[in-house]
């Protein structure tokens, strides 16, 4: 398959570097204005180019990986020079209908929302299309089941994916670096402390996927009665710990609607 990711920024670069890795037998293109920041992407077999219509008429799947008020003027590129292609955006807040409306009915239009882990294989990328659009729609999917993985969602939801999976990175982050400098306040250095609580998450989140349980049920395994775990669990909730996650991901989806 060959994929022309226009916007080679923090999320284009990632999902270009994840397909030369993890997808098989695809090819990538990526486009930006300025392309010196990512010249380093050929030496992985990346097409880099600052024509947004470089060899575009062989893409299978034209990814938009732009800022919103970036869109208008790339389709004004590329419109004149594609026929019958899939366009799949990441652009946050721009609907299907929207885009569609854009494109015209010649282009097919479809939403992911993937995060940045797409470079190591392991982002969650929600897929929305329109049902008219399946068999085009599946070949993204598979592609981006090869970075990780690629749950279909009702296109309701999307907001509410950009915020769980893609700010959710960052959320995650701030949790590791959290546990980090209290990991210096009792005693290691800070590479050591990140190690630790890096490898600790990453453990979690594996048990959780793989016995596909609620996490209440692995955080019983850990809690010994009148131990050390379940003390410091308490003391964290009455600080509010899952409350303040809780509110901070409703605040960034009020957020994204305005
Ligand atoms: N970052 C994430 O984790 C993430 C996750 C999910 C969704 N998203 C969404 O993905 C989009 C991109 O986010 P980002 O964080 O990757 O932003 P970014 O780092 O600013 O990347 C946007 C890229 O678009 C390029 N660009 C701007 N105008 C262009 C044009 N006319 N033609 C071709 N390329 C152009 C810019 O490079 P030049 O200025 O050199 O052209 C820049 O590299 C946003 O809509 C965001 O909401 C991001």
């Amino acid at each position: 398959m060959k994929v022309h990711i226009i916007g080679g920024g923090n999320l284009g670069t990632s999902i270009a570097i994840g397909i030369s890795k993890f997808s098989k037998n695809n090819q990538v293109t990526v486009t930006r204005r300025n392309t010196a920041s990512i010249a380093y992407l050929e030496k992985a077999g990346i097409t880099v180019s600052s024509d947004n219509t470089h060899d575009i008429e062989d893409a299978d799947v034209i990814i938009l990986t732009i800022k919103p008020y970036q869109v208008d003027v790339v389709l004004a590129d590329i419109l004149p020079k594609i026929n019958n292609k899939t366009i799949a955006s990441a652009v946050s807040g721009l609907s299907i209908e929207a885009l569609q409306g854009k494109i015209g009915d010649k282009n097919q239009a479809m939403r992911i929302m993937p995060n940045i882990a797409a470079q190591f294989g392991e982002s969650a990328t929600c897929i929305s299309f329109d049902e008219n659009n399946k068999a085009q729609a599946q070949a993204v999917i598979d592609l981006f089941q090869d970075l990780g993985t690629a749950p279909v969602i009702d296109e309701k939801l999307m907001d509410a994916a950009t915020v769980l999976a893609a700010s959710g990175t960052a959320f995650a982050l701030r949790y590791i670096r959290a546990s980090m400098q209290a990991g210096i306040e009792i005693g290691f250095d800070w590479k050591t402390a990140l190690a630790i609580s890096a490898q600790t998450v990453k453990g979690a989140a594996e048990m959780l996927m793989e016995e596909q349980v609620h996490p209440e049920q692995l955080i019983d395994r850990v809690t010994t009665p009148k131990g050390c775990t379940i003390a410091g669990l308490n003391e964290m909730e009455m600080h509010g710990f899952s409350s303040s996650l809780i509110r901070g991901i409703k605040t960034s989806l009020n957020q994204i609607k305005g």
